[in-house]
């Protein structure tokens, strides 16, 4: 049988989640989540020292991601994700801890139960595809 599931409340996932304000926020969580909890040890050792470029690049990609303004775009021109993080060892242990941590990050900052589980299913599936080697 069919699922039929219920109409988004907004335009877009952007509106929907709260704007600019509400995804500056959740990068911001996402971001201090990686650098406090041991659980995402791995997936922080990816990164270097600071975190502060990444927070902003994410910050914009995602603005756009999600159906509002396309901030990394218009800077830096197509995303091309998975090119963009082959420099970074990306098995299913990073994957899962990006996408755990966001998931994380998404309920502390109160993102709506419907919201969240539809893109908890998006960023798995960008997240899986940037895999890049073996377990
Ligand atoms: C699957 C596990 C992932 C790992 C281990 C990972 C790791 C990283 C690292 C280390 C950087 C570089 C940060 C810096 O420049 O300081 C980065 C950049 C970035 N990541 Fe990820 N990432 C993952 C998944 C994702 C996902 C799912 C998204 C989007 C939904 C994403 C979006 C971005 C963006 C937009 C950048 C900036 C790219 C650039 O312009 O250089 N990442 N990521």
């Amino acid at each position: 049988m069919q699922k039929i599931e219920e109409p988004a409340p907004a335009d877009t996932p952007f509106a929907w989640i709260g704007g600019e304000a509400k995804v500056r926020e959740l990068v911001d969580r996402f971001y201090d989540l990686m650098d406090l909890e041991p659980g995402y040890a791995e997936l922080r050792a990816t990164h270097g020292s600071e975190l502060a470029t990444a927070r902003e690049k994410l910050f914009m990609f995602l603005c756009g991601w999600l159906g509002g303004p396309q901030y990394y775009v218009d800077k830096y021109g197509h995303p091309m994700l998975r090119a963009r993080h082959l420099p970074f060892a990306i098995g299913v242990k990073e994957r899962n801890q990006w996408v755990a941590c966001m998931d994380q990050a998404m309920g502390e900052v109160g993102v709506e139960p419907q919201l969240r589980e539809r893109l908890y299913d998006s960023f798995m599936n960008t997240a899986d595809w940037m895999r890049n080697k073996n377990g």
